[in-house]
């Protein structure tokens, strides 16, 4: 768990960088599923790394610049509630939410619409994730005008509106050991779950039971949920990239692709492992992988400090590119390849992203144009792939084959380290794994 002192020392971080004035960063709505069914909660991202305050209904005010310097932050929050309680479970209410997260006040959330106003009046500058949730963009514009409404009393209305995004995905790019133990837990969770995903495969189970050995795996380890939809895809079904309706038979010959990971404590773990069914691949199945699994290696290698954002995704292009060519996918030269983008047919995605709180976490990629230089701290994924759908100009033993190999990297000061490495990934490991599959149980 990050301590609470951490969560304040980021407000105050953030405060620092604001001008004089006040941010408003609210949490998420609960979300109806089907008439009084809510999808379970989660909080929103910037919200909660601020605050580490998990229950919906809450915002945070930090009004910055206050008598000469320091910073005020104020939570609102639901009331305690005696009756609610019973039915719902705790909730802290602003006294014993103000004590236990370190906030200077805290009132009820049924005082914003009258507080804010007062509290943005004569404040030079609003800071907010203006266009994130529209409602919120509402209630703010409102604020502001109801204190234009009174400028004949002497009091100003913010002149600036800004973006505190700029700011916290900042901030959020780099990530602090505490964070970094909890990232490496859900690492070490979803690495447990492919495990046990390879374990219980075989011909003839169905992609819904290997989702929901993945989902035993997050949950008995504490995790609260996968991070995002798993994608359980057997066979041609690899080769739909979104694919999430885990609904098909697993047959024998074919491969299986997972991309799943747990959230822990709100951060994300994203792992894809691609594994035959039957525990043995097949020769076109091993050339396919093996040319993945090289493309991946020189992704990681080029992930270090100072090298662009861009590297990793280069290496894994060239590396894929002369062996679509090698494997008669492709024709020419590498560099026509690369430059009529023709192996676009068969690798269309980007080779990573961002990790952290989100699985395509904040954060720039590009600053005045230019990719960014990786930096120690920052995590990201590097997950090429190979997606091969059946076409005349394709050799047929390619037919329907898909293979994606994902892990999760940090950047450090010597290079890079895989947070990831736990879950099986060579030919070797997997079929040695799968071999002696036991039931677990
Ligand atoms: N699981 C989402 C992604 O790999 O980007
Ligand atoms: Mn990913
Ligand atoms: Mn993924």
């Amino acid at each position: 768990m990050i301590p609470i002192e951490s969560f304040i020392e980021r407000r105050r971080h953030l405060a620092s960088q604001m001008q004089k004035g006040i941010a408003i960063i609210p949490t998420a709505p609960e979300r109806v599923r089907n008439r009084d069914a809510y999808y379970p909660y989660r909080f929103d991202s910037y919200f909660y790394y601020l605050t580490g305050f998990g229950e919906p209904e809450a915002v945070l005010v930090v009004v910055a610049g206050v008598d000469g310097g320091a910073s005020k932050h104020i939570l609102f929050c639901r009331d305690k509630d005696v009756e609610r309680e019973i039915w719902e479970g705790f909730r802290y209410g602003p006294e014993a939410a103000r004590e236990a997260f370190g906030f200077d006040e805290a009132y009820s959330i049924l005082k914003l619409d009258e507080m804010l106003p007062e509290l943005m009046t004569d404040q030079s500058a609003v800071y907010c994730a203006m266009g994130h949730a529209t409602e919120w963009d509402i209630r703010v514009t409102g604020w502001i005008n109801q204190i234009r409404q009174q400028t004949r009393s002497g009091v100003s209305a913010p002149g600036g509106i800004f973006d505190i995004r700029l700011l916290l995905d900042e901030m959020r790019l780099f990530k602090s050991p505490e964070e970094l133990q909890v990232m490496r837990r859900a690492a070490e969770i979803s690495s447990g779950a492919h495990r046990r995903a390879m374990q219980k495969t075989r011909p003839g189970v169905n992609e819904y039971e290997v989702e929901a050995e993945l989902l035993h795996e997050f949950r008995r380890h504490g995790a609260q949920a996968p991070a995002y939809t798993s994608i359980v895809a057997g066979g041609a079904n690899a080769c739909v990239l979104h694919y999430v309706e885990n609904n098909s038979r697993l047959n024998d010959g074919d491969l299986l692709l997972i991309d799943a990971g747990c959230e822990l404590d709100g951060y994300a773990a994203d792992i894809t492992r691609t594994f035959p069914v039957n525990g043995k691949f097949s020769p076109a199945q091993r050339d396919l992988y093996q040319l993945v699994l090289s493309a991946q290696a020189a992704a990681i290698s080029a992930v270090g400090p100072g090298n662009r954002w861009d590297a990793p995704h280069e290496a894994a292009l060239r590396v894929l590119a002369q062996g679509f060519i090698d494997l008669g996918l492709c024709h020419g030269s590498v560099d026509t390849v690369m430059q009529s983008e023709d192996y676009k047919r068969f690798y269309m995605h980007r080779t990573g992203h961002w990790l952290g709180l989100d699985v395509h976490d904040a954060g720039e990629y590009k600053r005045d144009g230019e990719w960014r230089p990786l930096q120690p701290g920052m995590t990201l994924t590097v997950e090429p792939g190979c997606y091969v759908r059946p076409a005349d100009n394709v050799p047929r033993h390619f037919w329907n084959i898909g293979v994606r190999i994902e892990d999760d990297v940090l950047v450090t000061e010597a290079g890079c380290e895989v947070l990831t490495s736990a879950a099986p990934k060579t030919v070797a490991e997997i079929e040695e794994l799968m071999q002696d599959r036991q039931d677990l149980g």
